[in-house]
């Protein structure tokens, strides 16, 4: 059954620990239910956002409309051979529980990407990413409904068009379609992305390496350099790292020796932005009771009663005084609402 309320409280949906309502809350627990959900007149007549557990989101004010929230779980195994398994995941399972899933049952792809927080549909909205790994590379389909018909439709990779932490439902198809369930393929081969920074020196010396040393070893390294979002509000990387021509990139490193890089293409480099905040003195800073992490200058943190505007404030301070010491433009990856 539809679960509908009204002046619903946001504070666990957010993992800045916002206090925030929006004007109808409305959860479903299978395409039936959401198909019935878009009919109803409140979602037709008021704006519509649909949220997953808001790890990437910043609520500036209350939502003055309907927040949209998927309760559809189950992971079922719908194809197999000898080199991979596709499995089927409801949209509002939490990512790390089907990871922990593919870890136990001995599939590869999808190790690199634990304790990122969130769910599996909006991690495919945001094409998540980590040590090496995004989720692009380990799905083969989407399915969506979309929102003005409640038409059921297959997207492909390939209609995804995935691109750093970006995909069609964030450009050209955004408030079209409300993912229902992702299907990702897995290998059954062992295959391991070892290279990424510190993972190979992380790894515990002793033992063989398999899927379960993998995924500890980056459930450590993730503990060790980001805030858990159950004990601390944060959104993860509050800015995404920036791309920047060789050219200027080149001309940077003249400036400034020792600016890291890692090659995109060509005539494109990605600049850790973190190193660029950390370059401004902002490590461990604060604005009110907003800081920058001391441990990962990318992460905002809530220290504890931080308002959305000192939130938005510290990040305002920071993409001026990088923007004036680097000539570079950071972009948030944290949705403002
Ligand atoms: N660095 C600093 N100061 C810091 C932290 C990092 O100078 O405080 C520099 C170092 O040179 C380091 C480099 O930045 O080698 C990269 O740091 P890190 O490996 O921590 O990764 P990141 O680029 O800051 C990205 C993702 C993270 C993901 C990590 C690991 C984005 C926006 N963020 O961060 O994703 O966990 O790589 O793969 O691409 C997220 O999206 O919320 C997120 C946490």
């Amino acid at each position: 059954m539809l679960k509908i309320s009204e002046n619903y409280s946001l504070l666990n949906h957010n993992t800045f620990h916002l206090e925030a309502y929006s004007r109808y809350f409305i959860e479903y627990s299978d395409e039936d239910e959401l198909k019935e959900a878009l009919k109803l007149p409140i979602v037709r007549n008021n704006k519509v956002l649909h949220i997953g557990s808001g790890s990437n989101l910043l609520f500036t004010s209350d939502y003055n409309g309907v927040v949209l929230h998927s309760a559809i779980r189950g992971i079922d195994i719908i194809d197999e051979n000898h080199e991979s398994v596709s499995i089927r995941v409801g949209a509002g399972e939490i990512w790390d529980d089907v990871v922990a899933y593919c870890v136990a049952t001995n599939l590869y792809g999808a190790e690199n990407l634990s304790l990122i927080p969130g769910e599996t549909g909006a991690a495919a909205v945001q094409n998540i990413g980590a040590y090496g790994v995004e989720l692009k590379d380990i799905i083969e389909a989407v399915e969506v409904v979309d929102i003005d018909n409640g038409v059921q439709k297959v997207f492909s990779n390939a209609d995804c068009k995935y691109a750093y932490r970006n995909s069609v439902f964030k450009t050209e198809l955004k408030d079209k379609y409300i993912i229902s369930r992702v299907v990702l393929k897995l290998s059954k081969k062992p295959q391991l992305n070892l290279d990424y920074g510190n993972i190979k020196d992380s790894l515990p010396k002793t033992e063989e390496v398999d899927l379960s040393t993998v995924r500890q070893t980056i459930i450590s390294i993730r503990e060790s350099k980001l805030p858990n979002p159950n004990l601390v509000g944060n959104a993860g990387s509050f800015f995404m790292n920036p791309y920047v021509t060789v050219e200027k990139y080149n001309t940077l490193k003249h400036k400034f020796p020792q600016i890291p890089c890692y090659p995109v293409s060509d005539e494109l480099v990605k600049v850790p932005a973190a190193w660029l905040i950390e370059q401004c003195g902002w490590k461990g800073k604060s604005f009110g009771n907003a800081a920058v992490h001391d441990k990962q200058c990318l992460v905002i943190i809530n220290k504890g009663g931080a308002t959305a505007s000192e939130i938005v404030e510290l990040s305002v301070q920071i993409r001026f005084t990088v923007k004036e010491q680097f000539d570079i433009e950071l972009i948030p990856e944290v949705i403002f609402l």
